[in-house]
């Protein structure tokens, strides 16, 4: 849409998968080596909350350990406030309905948890929209809002280990994240016929209460009710047959496998689907709007190649569907939405249709605890790209490593990926150095490791939440070498690193 302003800093970031989808390099094959998973790495504790996420909180004690005050932030040490304390969400009930004439939402949400701490009063994420009334466990609850923290007081207090459900009637005109932390526009986007919604790194709290970070991933089910005519995409499957009623369509769709809130979606509008199922049997949904009606066919056919050919690079696919949305807001960028990648106003090349779909594995499956491993995301989805383009005999990873390495007045040398800044967090470095850094780990320990170890990752981590330790831990195991002084020159040096062989 004309109205969308590119963010500058989203244009030199993001934009990767924006130029990448005009751009062809040239060509060779790789055989993709594939071997049998095994070893786990030991797994660190949860994120725990940070002193600077008890400091904001309101609550004098807030933070202490036996503080009945759950944090408002979860613990990330770079976005403080995100996420909340005290609780960890199992599911999330989002009943909602919009109208894209006067882009008003209005919904229930059920959050189901469990306490982690006895809790006298809890934070959800909620930006903008006004809240009516929150029960917990049917029972009225009082509350507040703060900035982006929806404070809760339950009547009652919740002991430590109790599940608890809490129910948020709320209502509003959704107004999407801008400029938090230079990413320009995400979150619930209204367009003239509905709503593109993308919410990477914390903009699900724009459309509904919750625990806005990856660190808590949860099962959802949507109920989604917009004008007839219009079609309401979420994540997962649909349940049943979409419902008309007097003027109005429901869609239920529900998400069986643990998500992390910034992959929710329900983008909305005039849609053309085709649904069916891949080579290897799994459901595909595709949805273009209108405009790209010429895209459908091609975004179907891609995404299953791509789809089943993933699952015999890096172990089984792990969601119960595949498939993609092409929507006519010109957001430029795509997003990973479990389930369904979105395409904000393009038709995909495959390199970049082939990165999404490897988000599903890294990024989906195996989620960052917290947003400074974010190289565990895209520069896989990165290298993923050269390894498609391998594949179809565009140009090797070799190729594309050895182009970005020749280039020493790359910015990316000064910008160390194993360590996301929250001012910049999807810099090019973060895609293609992170990329790079996979290639230089190939090199170094050879395909016949290289592709177990990504086997073994995605195994022993499915659903999880994932460090970048865990990672090396994991190629040191598979590998039997040390691997320090390689990880560290390509994630934590502020230097372009010596060549590799
Ligand atoms: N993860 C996306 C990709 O690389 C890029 C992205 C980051 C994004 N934040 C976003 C896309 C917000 C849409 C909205 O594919
Ligand atoms: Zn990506």
């Amino acid at each position: 849409m004309s109205t969308h302003r590119l963010p500058s800093l989203l244009a030199a970031t993001i934009t990767p998968a924006r130029v990448r989808a005009g751009r062809s390099i040239s060509a060779v094959i790789c055989a993709v080596a594939v071997g049998a998973a095994t070893a786990c790495a030991p797994s660190e504790g949860a994120v725990t909350p940070s002193p600077a996420a008890a400091v904001a909180s309101a609550s004098p004690g807030a933070g202490a350990s036996n503080s009945t005050v759950g944090a408002p932030g979860i613990g990330d040490p770079d976005f403080p406030t995100d996420g909340n304390g005290g609780y960890d969400v199992q599911h999330y009930d989002l009943r909602l309905s919009y109208d894209p004439t006067s882009r008003k939402l209005a919904g229930t949400a059920t959050i189901e948890a469990t306490a982690a701490q006895d809790l006298t009063s809890f934070d959800l994420d909620l930006h903008g929209l006004t809240v009516s009334r929150v029960t917990v466990d049917g029972g009225a609850a009082s509350f507040s809002r703060s900035k982006d923290e929806l404070v809760i007081e339950p009547g009652r207090q919740i002991s430590n280990g109790a599940r608890f459900a809490v129910t948020v009637d709320y209502s509003g005109v959704p107004e999407p994240m801008r400029d938090s932390a230079n990413l320009g526009e995400y979150g619930f986007i209204s367009t003239p016929d509905g709503a593109f919604v993308t919410c990477e790194p914390n903009g699900a709290k724009t459309w509904f209460p919750s625990n806005d970070h990856p660190s808590d991933k949860a099962t959802y089910d949507f109920r989604i009710t917009v004008p007839a005519g219009l079609t309401a995409i979420a994540n997962g499957e649909m349940a049943g047959t979409p419902q008309t009623n007097a003027g109005k369509t429901t869609f239920v769709w529900r998400e069986k496998h643990p998500m992390a809130s910034y992959l929710a979606t329900m983008t909305t509008g005039k849609f053309q689907v085709r649904t069916g199922t891949s080579a290897k049997g799994l459901p595909i949904y595709a949805a273009v709007a209108d405009s790209f009606h010429g895209s459908l066919d091609q975004l179907y056919t891609q995404t299953a190649k791509i789809t089943d050919y993933w699952s015999s690079v890096f172990g089984p696919y792990p969601f119960s569907s595949t498939g993609g949305v092409i929507d006519d807001y010109a957001a430029g960028y795509a997003l990973e939405n479990q389930t369904k990648p979105i395409y904000g106003g393009f038709s995909p090349a495959p390199t970049i249709i082939a990165h999404e779909l490897a988000h599903q594995w890294f990024g989906d499956s195996l989620t960052i605890k917290r947003w400074r491993d974010l190289w565990l995301n895209e520069g896989f989805a990165t290298y993923a790209e050269w390894l498609w383009a391998e594949h179809t005999g565009q140009y090797t990873a070799d190729s594309a490593f050895r182009r970005y390495y020749a280039n020493a007045a790359d910015p990316m040398w000064s910008y160390p990926p194993g360590t996301a800044r929250a001012d910049d967090l999807f810099s090019a470095a973060v895609y293609n150095r992170g990329a790079m850094t996979l290639h230089a780990l190939r090199r170094e320990i050879g395909d016949d490791k290289f592709f177990p170890l990504i086997r073994a990752w995605t195994d022993a981590h499915r659903y999880g939440n994932v460090t970048t330790q865990e990672f090396i831990s994991m190629a040191e195991l598979i590998s039997g070498k040390n691997l320090k002084a390689l990880f560290d020159a390509w994630l934590y040096e502020p230097k372009r690193p010596a060549p590799i062989p």
